[in-house]
């Protein structure tokens, strides 16, 4: 007999994926019968017509068909040839071949070099992981915290679904932290005692605290003072930090700035707060969601713990090949004085001031619907704007008939979490700016309309 329904796990038919649910598969239909779909539902950039940056795709091309170099030597840039021959020296065999199972020694070299560059820090090579994009990274790290059904991980609310989804698939406890929505997303340390102490009355042992910097779905970019104020807040409990750092190369508001937790942490001169930071090729302006590429810093991991990290890294054997060669283009960009720096410059600037412009454009623009309040969106992809809710109406209702009647598809905040009583959605800020326009327009239409 085939496989039934009642033969999948609990912990499998409850993971919950917001981000592509029902309203995804609806929109697909709607499309199907030929009706116009804006899809603001995902951060997948190169589906919203972002152009790929031609350095990256070079390093591909070249180390995919090293022929390449010979036969078309003219059509690419000396400098290009020289990173794909170095990529292919330094694996030895090319991406045809298995890595080690944390990812190609040198590559790792490249992360670490990355990270002290853009931190002024040491960072060890050893304690990189190359990964199939960063979900993968956040997995391996909740798979090894989450050690049985009383432990808990700490989630923003509103969250990015892969938490969820993963804790439940790992049969963990998930302790949800509030994010204040009043204050522009900004995390509080009373608002971390209150969710630790409720786990602690639940039973919950809480093992680690996940920020996603800047936030998903929030728009937000934490201050420095807001990211120290967690490590102090993780040292006194005893927590893990799980610092989601994938869209740090996007900020758009004026005088807002990245840091990292590493670098927090050294400034802090904190060693004793074990922290995964993720980052991936996905985002930035690189845009490679395809290429799943990324990576995993471990700080103040005792060597037996870094034992099991390795070990679940090699029962998959490695990440994938091109998404390495994705993560050494993202964390080496051309040289300077080469061919190809400045139209890797232009192409750089060009996307990320396009997504400023497209981040204001919607906040503003969702600020003008009477009935709507939207934060601004000052970093990463999206806004996640409240809105007043008809009565015995839910977010799930609403953005499905926002779908069926204007072709807009966007994710109901409930599949991120909100505080009890509010109505949110997210939409990404990806579409290009004469789509946004329309979803502007056609978001107030609707919502006047909406009874
Ligand atoms: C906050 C956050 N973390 C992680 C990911 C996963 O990215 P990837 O696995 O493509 O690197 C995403 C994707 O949207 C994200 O928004």
């Amino acid at each position: 007999m085939a496989l039934t329904i009642a033969d999948i796990g609990k912990a499998v038919l409850d993971t919950e994926y917001a981000v592509r649910g029902p309203i995804v598969a609806r929109a697909q239909e709607l499309e199907k019968s030929g009706m116009e779909i804006i899809y603001c539902n995902i951060g997948n950039p190169q589906a919203l017509a972002q152009k790929p940056i031609t350095w990256n795709r070079q390093l591909l091309a070249l180390c995919a068909y090293p022929d390449l170099a010979k036969e078309a030597a003219s059509v690419f840039p000396s400098d290009a040839i020289a990173a794909a021959k170095a990529f292919i020296s330094g694996s030895k065999h090319g991406i045809g071949a298995y890595s080690e199972s944390k990812g190609l020694k040198f590559v790792r070299d490249a992360v670490a070099a990355f990270i002290k560059n853009r931190d002024g820090i040491e960072s060890d090579p050893d304690s990189i992981y190359l990964t199939d994009g960063a979900s993968k990274g956040v997995q391996a790290a909740l798979r090894m915290l989450i050690a049985g059904t009383n432990d808990g991980i700490m989630v923003p609310v509103p969250q990015y679904p892969l938490y969820s989804a993963t804790i439940t698939m790992f049969e963990g406890r998930l302790v949800g932290y509030y994010l204040d929505e009043e204050h522009g997303w900004a995390m509080s340390r009373d608002l971390l005692e209150d969710s630790i102490e409720t786990a602690k009355k639940a039973g919950i042992k809480t093992k680690a605290i996940v920020v996603i910097n800047p936030g998903n779905p929030t728009g937000s970019v934490l201050a420095a003072s807001n990211i120290k104020m967690v490590i102090e807040f993780a040292k006194d409990h005893g927590l893990s930090i799980l610092a989601d750092e994938v869209y740090q190369d996007n900020i758009y508001k004026e005088g807002a700035s990245f840091m990292s937790f590493a670098k927090a942490m050294a400034e802090l001169g904190e060693k004793s707060v074990s922290l995964f930071s993720f980052h991936s090729t996905s985002k930035g302006f690189l845009g490679e969601c395809g290429q799943r590429g990324g990576y995993v810093e471990t700080r103040n991991l005792p060597s037996d713990v870094s034992a099991q990290m390795l070990k679940m890294q090699s029962v998959s054997l490695c990440s994938n090949l091109p998404g390495q060669l994705a993560t050494y283009g993202m964390v080496c960009p051309p040289p300077a004085g080469g061919p190809s720096l400045p139209l890797y410059r232009q192409e750089k600037n060009a996307i990320l001031e396009e997504l400023k412009i497209k981040a204001k454009l919607l906040a503003d623009g969702l600020n003008s619907i009477p009935g709507f309040r939207s934060n601004e969106v000052a970093g990463a992809m999206y806004a996640f704007p409240r809105f007043e809710l008809p009565k015995g109406r839910t977010d799930n209702e609403y953005c499905m008939a926002l779908l069926e009647k204007k072709g807009i598809c966007t994710v109901p905040g409930s599949g991120f979490g909100q505080l009890p009583g509010t109505a949110h959605f997210r939409t990404t800020i990806l579409p290009p700016r004469a789509s946004l326009e329309k979803v502007v327009k056609d978001v107030a239409v609707f919502h006047a309309e909406y009874s």
